[in-house]
């Protein structure tokens, strides 16, 4: 893997001024953000300093998600089974009675189903609390200060961020490859085309930065953001398990974009 410094600077303007504008499409959702409804606008800008808080929140908000989303690929292979075994005993119930084997099985299942959900959960916090700690720590330092083509991006309704999105391109990335990172719009706000334009802003400066590739890594569990993916011509390239073998329906995804 080559280095960074073996990748020439490029003459690319800076971007801290950019900004595009998004309409609302679609009434919102939220009594927050109810009175977007008459047409207000989602403006999208560069990261600045006071927005660090915002944006750990608004990363927090999506990644909070992905607990449902991992769950709904995770539990169908140990709900079938216990499903079926419950049967059985109903069956077995109507014929004599087992009632004494019958409470102790289920209330071992919702243990088990428990722990897995907590499991789940712990997995997800560690996930979160890994990137606020390493490059949302320090947003300007990881993403706006580098010379290199890095950047973060905001969407911001009404004075507030309601989402966000990263392109990083450090040492362990090859030269011309960038890698999306953080993307991430508030429950409230979402199915309203900001990812879309967020993702627009991030290709326009990836292609004014000249890098020939984007990457990403996703988990299969993120079906929405997966399909936004595909949609802007991302192709899935590797498929990785999970390593941890209890949430072994549950893939890494890795993605690559030419531009
Ligand atoms: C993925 C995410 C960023 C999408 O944000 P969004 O602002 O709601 O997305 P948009 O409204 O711009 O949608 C753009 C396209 O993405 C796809 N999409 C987004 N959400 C979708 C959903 N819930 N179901 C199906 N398709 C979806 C659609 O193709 C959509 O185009 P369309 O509206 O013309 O059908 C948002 O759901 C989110 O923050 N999720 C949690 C965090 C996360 O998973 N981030 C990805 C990390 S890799």
């Amino acid at each position: 893997m080559q280095s960074l410094a073996s990748r020439k600077p490029t003459t690319a303007k800076k971007h801290e001024d950019d900004v595009c504008y998004a309409s609302y499409p679609k009434a919102i959702s939220g009594d927050q953000l109810s009175s977007t409804a008459n047409g207000s606008d989602v403006r999208i800008r560069a990261f600045n300093v006071a927005d660090l808080q915002d944006c750990r929140e608004v990363f927090t908000q999506g990644m909070e998600q992905l607990i449902t989303l991992i769950a709904r690929v995770v539990f169908p292979k140990y709900v079938w089974p216990i499903a079926a075994v419950t049967v059985f005993f109903l069956v077995l119930a109507a014929f004599q009675w087992t009632i004494t084997i019958f409470l102790p099985y289920i209330f071992t299942c919702a243990v088990i189903l428990t722990l897995l959900y907590i499991h789940v959960y712990m997995e997800c916090w560690k996930f979160i609390n890994s990137c606020l700690a390493t490059d949302l720590k320090d947003i300007v330092k990881t993403y706006m200060s580098r010379n290199d083509g890095s950047r973060m991006w905001v969407a911001e309704w009404n004075g507030k961020v309601v989402g966000m999105v990263g392109l990083i391109h450090n040492e362990i990335h090859k030269p011309g490859v960038a890698e999306l990172q953080r993307m991430s719009v508030s429950p409230a706000c979402r199915r309203m085309g900001i990812a879309r334009k967020l993702l627009d802003e991030l290709l326009r400066h990836a292609k004014d930065q000249r890098f020939e590739t984007l990457v990403l890594t996703t988990t299969s569990a993120q079906t929405p953001a997966i399909l936004l993916y595909k949609k802007f011509g991302f192709k899935l390239v590797a498929v990785f398990p999970y390593p941890q073998k209890i949430l072994g329906d549950l893939q890494y995804c890795y993605f690559e974009l030419q531009l």
